[in-house]
């Protein structure tokens, strides 16, 4: 049964327990496209006695080895809630950092995201970044762009009601310049100006530190999305922590609004008794 065991060219993780866990993945039915909510580094910086931006500089480890495990799981396509509109508010100090930790990483790891054939795309309002990070953010865009593995977006100055608001204008632009007519507008017209165009939707959210909200990310993409909650602080995450993620969404049953899948056959045989050759 070769498909369900990992790729080649998956290196083995060292430890065991991290072993097991990625045992359980079925290769053939991994999420298209997973999406974290990445939170509680301030929380791990003050267990620690350290300032918070000591939390998401060590954040960063995470985003590594989540990015490039990702990509050789045949992840399609990863987004990371990096910085929310909503985190504007945050004392500039700390803004800046981030700003600056969001920077030295996409200069210390653009070549490795390019070489592991990793397309970069930032979604959000960038325009309202710094100029030397939308300087960065398009030479990882241009520098990438032709890659043909997964995509990783990071969502950058987000908000999903500011998301489903921008494309609302669009759609409303394209009307009134004659290029859609009001009664063709649906889920797809909508869709095809989101931030995440071209995208499979997520089918798994992850949010660490054991909260219980989605915090206004993606809101109209995460519609059908499991969820899938750890206490784990986010500078704590690593592959482990995301092979276990994908397991359990693997045993769960998603419908999608219909029945479970057993009335469904249950409900397919009886048609098949019924129906008169
Ligand atoms: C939430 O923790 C985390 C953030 C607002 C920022 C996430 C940033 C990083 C992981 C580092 C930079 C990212 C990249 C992609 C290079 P919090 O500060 O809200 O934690 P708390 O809830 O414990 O206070």
């Amino acid at each position: 049964m070769p498909a369900r065991n990992p790729p080649t060219g998956f290196s083995s993780p060292s430890h065991d327990e991290e072993r097991e866990v990625l045992d359980g993945i079925d290769f053939l039915r991994l999420p298209r496209h997973v999406a974290i909510i990445m939170d509680g580094n301030g929380r791990w910086a003050r267990a620690r006695h350290l300032p918070r931006i000591a939390g998401h500089r060590a954040g960063i480890a995470a985003v590594r080895d989540v990015v490039e495990t990702s990509a050789r799981l045949g992840l399609e396509v990863l987004t990371l809630y990096a910085f929310s509109r909503e985190n504007w508010r945050r004392p500039n100090a700390e803004v800046n950092a981030l700003m600056r930790l969001l920077r030295e990483y996409l200069e210390n790891e653009l070549e490795t995201l390019h070489q592991k054939n990793i397309r970069f795309r930032p979604i959000g309002r960038v325009d309202e970044l710094p100029p030397s990070v939308k300087r960065a953010l398009h030479k990882a865009e241009a520098r990438t762009a032709g890659n043909t593995g997964m995509e990783f977006l990071i969502a950058l100055s987000y908000s999903g009601r500011t998301e489903i608001a921008d494309a609302a204008r669009q759609v409303a632009e394209d009307v009134v310049e004659g290029r859609i007519r009001l009664d063709e507008i649906d889920e797809g017209v909508v869709d095809a100006r989101l931030y995440t165009a071209g995208c499979a939707e997520p089918d798994l959210l992850v949010r660490t530190s054991g909260e219980l909200r989605v915090s206004n990310f993606l809101l109209w993409q995460i519609a059908y999305a499991e969820l899938w909650v750890t206490q784990d602080l986010w500078p704590d995450f690593r592959r482990k922590q995301l092979y276990q993620a994908i397991v359990d969404y693997q045993a769960r049953e998603r419908r999608f609004g219909d029945i479970d899948s057993h009335t469904i056959a249950a409900r397919t045989r009886s048609r098949r008794r019924t129906t008169k050759p």
